[in-house]
């Protein structure tokens, strides 16, 4: 990595093709509009389901309101000609604090999936969390990604047998952290894809690394291969267990000697137990509003989190992140970095591994540019002194 990170180049290319050749981007420049292009694209009820949130949708809005709520108070007149957002969060180096957020069942969106994903952010060497609900298995996804680091986000499964064996897997496909999300064993209330009657599981989509998994297929009478419904049937049985608390959590975290986080907290407490049960690191997440309608925004959450054990473990933060500004206000607010998950979903629908990396470039660019104007030029600069809260 070299000492400087000008991400902000990406833009003057575009406007040098622009007056070079005419040439417009290919894709729309706004989320909103990739999102729109990828409504037409896909299954409605694929789109609902990327889209949708839990109840009202009233988290969903709130992680945007959240964001709106802190304000930038940019510096001027600094030098910031040279800049470097290179990071490490628990031994893993990445260009900037941004990573993939592990999200499920790509193959609705697109037949190249995580494969697209992973070929799309290696080519930028930003780090992906793949999800245990992937379609394709972690094996053929850590081939995609190459050098460039990953971690696996693990589903506490009911069978720990099935837990052990996809964190060993992990492990040996070159994974360096293992993500444990703890905010999903039910399904949240989700009126889109109750309405669509549509939950791609149960088609088998989505279940690559169980249909792979020894100890997933051995109780089965037949393989996935011969009987997809019999693997099906045993996911929807072990897939989570509502009776798990911070003593199963705490064997699982033992399972391996790799950096352990848990995905989903919001409470100071919880994240208190997190660190006394020996997790590394935290990601402050509501799911992108698909859990608990009604739930703090990731973004509220955080300060509280990080006042309670900041010191003692790497804190991150997902839901609601749709531009560079937004990465500045997490890490300003005390997050290591930030994970995205709806936005490179929508680049992967509308352009496959294209549209994925592109989606990246630009929030990549745009964080780089916020700090350039805002005076910084350093990842250590940037802290709460240059946020205010407007309401
Ligand atoms: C379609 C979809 C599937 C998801 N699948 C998973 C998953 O398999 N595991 C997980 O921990 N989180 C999953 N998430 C949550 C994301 O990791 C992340 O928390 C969320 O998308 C961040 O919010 P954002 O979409 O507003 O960026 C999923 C989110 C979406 C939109």
């Amino acid at each position: 990595m070299s000492d400087t990170t000008h991400f902000a180049d990406y833009e003057l290319g575009i406007y040098l093709q622009g007056m070079l050749s005419g040439a417009k981007p290919d894709l729309p420049m706004t989320l909103a509009e990739l999102e729109r292009l990828a409504k037409e694209k896909i299954d409605p009820r694929a789109f609902g389901y990327v889209a949708g949130g839990a109840g009202l949708e009233d988290t969903v809005a709130e992680n945007r309101r959240a964001f709106e709520r802190w304000r930038i108070m940019p510096h001027m007149c600094r030098d910031t000609s040279s800049r470097n957002w290179s990071t490490t969060v628990l031994g893993t180096k990445m260009p900037a604090p941004l990573m993939l957020a592990p999200v499920g069942v790509q193959e609705i969106v697109h037949p190249e999936a995580e494969l697209a994903v992973a070929r799309g952010a290696s080519s930028l060497g930003v780090p992906i969390v793949l999800s245990s609900l992937s379609s394709y298995t972690l094996e053929q996804v850590a081939e995609a990604m190459g050098d460039t680091p990953r971690w696996f986000q693990l589903y506490p499964p009911k069978d720990l047998a099935v837990a052990e064996s996809f964190i060993h897997r992990a492990e040996k496909a070159g994974y360096s952290a293992i993500v444990i999300t703890v905010d999903t064993r039910f399904i949240g209330w989700r009126a889109r894809d109750l309405q669509d009657a549509y939950l791609p599981f149960l088609e088998g989509k989505g279940i690559a690394n169980y249909t792979s998994d020894p100890a997933f297929c051995a109780p089965l009478d037949a393989p996935p291969s011969e009987n997809m419904m019999g693997a099906v049937g045993r996911w929807t049985e072990i897939y989570a267990d509502a009776a798990q608390s911070w003593a199963d959590f705490k064997r699982m975290r033992e399972m391996t000697s790799l950096p352990v986080l848990i995905k989903g907290i919001l409470h100071p407490d919880d994240a208190r137990r997190a660190v006394s049960n020996g997790f590394s690191g935290i990601i402050v997440s509501n799911h992108g509003g698909r859990q608990v309608d009604g739930a703090i925004s990731s973004l509220d959450a955080l300060p509280g989190i990080v006042g309670e054990v900041g010191l003692e473990c790497a804190i991150l933060l997902d839901s609601g992140i749709r531009c560079g500004a937004d990465m500045v206000k997490a890490i300003a607010l005390g997050a290591s970095a930030v994970l995205i998950g709806r936005p490179y979903a929508w680049g992967l629908a509308v352009a496959g591994e294209h549209g994925v990396r592109e989606v990246i470039q630009r929030f990549l660019a745009e964080f780089d540019l916020t700090l350039a104007l805002s005076g910084i030029s350093r990842r250590e600069e940037i802290t709460k002194e240059i946020l205010r809260r407007v309401t």
